[in-house]
Order: C-alpha cells, then sequence, then structure tokens
C-alpha cells in the first residue's frame, strides 16, 4: 500500500465524557495510520487513576496508545502527568503537591511532533475537566492548537451530551474536525438507532464514522479487530482525510 500524505500536525482526541472510548478510537486510528505507513505520535497528557507497578507509575491508556503506535511508553513525554488519585486531575494533582503545566505539555508535545508525522493526543475526562486553577481541557486543546475529534457514546442521552460538545468546542474557538460513536452495539434499541442521523443534523458537526462494539480479551485485541474491520470500510477513508491523512 503506498504511504498517506499528511497534511495536518495532529489531532486532539476528547470525548462528550470520561469511558466513552477515547483510547480505544485513538489506538485504532494509530493502528490505521501505521498500517499507511505514517510514523504516528501519541500522547495522553494528564491520566489519574494511575497504578504503581514495580516502581514504574504507569498510565495504562498511554500503554495501549504506545502499542498502538509502536512508541515506548516509558518516554515521559508521553505522559508527563501520571496521577494516582482516580479523579479531577486538577485535585489529583494538588493531591500529590504538583501543579499541572501547561508549559511543560506544550515542550513535551513539540518534542514528540518534531520526531513524528502526526500526533495523536488523548485528553482526559471531556471539555471541561478542570487541570490547573481555571484551565481545563478545552484550554489544553487551545495551547497545542490542535483540531479535536469528538467520541461519543452510542446510547441513551448521547445525543445531548454530543451537541453540547460541539457547542461548547465552537464556542471556545476549538475546530472540531467531527464526531465518532465508539462502542455501537450489534443490535442497536431505538435511541443507538436513532442517535447518528441526530448527531449529524444537530451538531454542527460532520459524523466521521461509528466504530462498533467489537469483543476481545483485552484492548489490544479490539484495538486489531476494529482496525482491521474499519480498513476495508469506505468511510475510514473520509474520516482520515478529515483529519489530514490522504
Ligand atoms: N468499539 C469498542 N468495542 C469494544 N469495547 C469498547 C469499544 N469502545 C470502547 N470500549 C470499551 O469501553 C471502555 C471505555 O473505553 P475507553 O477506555 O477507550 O474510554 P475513555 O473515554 O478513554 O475513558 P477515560 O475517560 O478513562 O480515558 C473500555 O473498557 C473499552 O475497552
Ligand atoms: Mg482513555
Amino acid at each position: 500500500m503506498r504511504r498517506a500524505a499528511v497534511s495536518s500536525r495532529g489531532i486532539f482526541i476528547t470525548g462528550t465524557d470520561t469511558g466513552v472510548g477515547k483510547t480505544l478510537a485513538a489506538a485504532v486510528i494509530a493502528r490505521l495510520l501505521r498500517n499507511r505507513g505514517i510514523d504516528v505520535g501519541i500522547m495522553k497528557p494528564v491520566t489519574s487513576g494511575c497504578s504503581d507497578i514495580d516502581g514504574r507509575r504507569l498510565s495504562d491508556d498511554a500503554e495501549l496508545l504506545a502499542w498502538s503506535a509502536g512508541c515506548d511508553p516509558a518516554d515521559t513525554d508521553i505522559a508527563p502527568y501520571r496521577l494516582a488519585a482516580p479523579i479531577a486531575p486538577s485535585v489529583a494533582a494538588s493531591m500529590e503537591g504538583i501543579r499541572i503545566d501547561f508549559g511543560r505539555i506544550r515542550d513535551a508535545f513539540d518534542r514528540l511532533a518534531a520526531r513524528h508525522d502526526f500526533m495523536i493526543v488523548e485528553g482526559v475526562g471531556g471539555l471541561m475537566v478542570p487541570l490547573a486553577g481555571g484551565l481545563m481541557v478545552a484550554d489544553l486543546i487551545g495551547c497545542l492548537a490542535l483540531p479535536a475529534l469528538v467520541i461519543a457514546r452510542p446510547d441513551l442521552g448521547t445525543v445531548n451530551h454530543t451537541v453540547l460538545t460541539c457547542y461548547a468546542a465552537k464556542q471556545l474557538g476549538i475546530q472540531v474536525k467531527g464526531v465518532i460513536i465508539s462502542n455501537y452495539p450489534e443490535t442497536p434499541d431505538r435511541a443507538a438507532e436513532s442517535a447518528p442521523h441526530l448527531i449529524g443534523s444537530l451538531s454542527g458537526t460532520p459524523l466521521l464514522g461509528i466504530f462498533h462494539h467489537v469483543e476481545g480479551e483485552d484492548r489490544r485485541v479490539v484495538v486489531e479487530r476494529l482496525a482491521e474491520m474499519l480498513a476495508v470500510d469506505p468511510a475510514t477513508r473520509i474520516m482520515l482525510r478529515e483529519i489530514g491523512i490522504s
């Protein structure tokens, strides 16, 4: 397969909430790009709820993203803030006596971006999650000057959350490339069935993909299976083109 052309520095993966499938979607996109010959870099600037194993502070999200992109998960630039408490990052950071510094994140991002063709950055929770003082995830997106992709749940409530997220992003000057609905059930109920059309028509943002629920022993298997499915889906080309890969 020919090597794809890259016309953007990267994408910031945000979501309508925590647990909506941001890491899964980011890892799948990283895998799709890698399979197209792109040197993809990944970053999870802030993780809360990290565990300490063998003297290393582990971000599960950064581990999966690094595996998917073929990067070294031990590189501190990939995940500069690994916080233990599974709560809002500004609170988890202050519990450890630290303050999340956007300058440090920006420097780490710039070093990674200089080494890779395209960067995939996963946020934490949604746009309004507090990171430091009055600064939130939306401010971090602005600081990194990246366009965003919004990951949404498929079930009841998602239309409201997704439209609110896209609306807020636009108000804050964030360019939203599109929405991806993740973990879409094989047999959708009425809410899931109507969500794609409603999101596409009400969010003012294109619906760029539906990532189906895939079974797997662990998240790596799910990523591999999903990437295989998406590689042969014609909609994937449009999604990748919209984020700057053609
Ligand atoms: N398409 C899918 N198929 C199967 N499982 C999925 C899919 N999308 C998401 N999941 C599962 O849903 C859960 C949440 O996904 P994920 O960890 O990617 O969410 P997140 O938004 O990154 O969460 P966090 O806010 O903690 O970073 C995980 O267990 C993940 O494996
Ligand atoms: Mg995640």
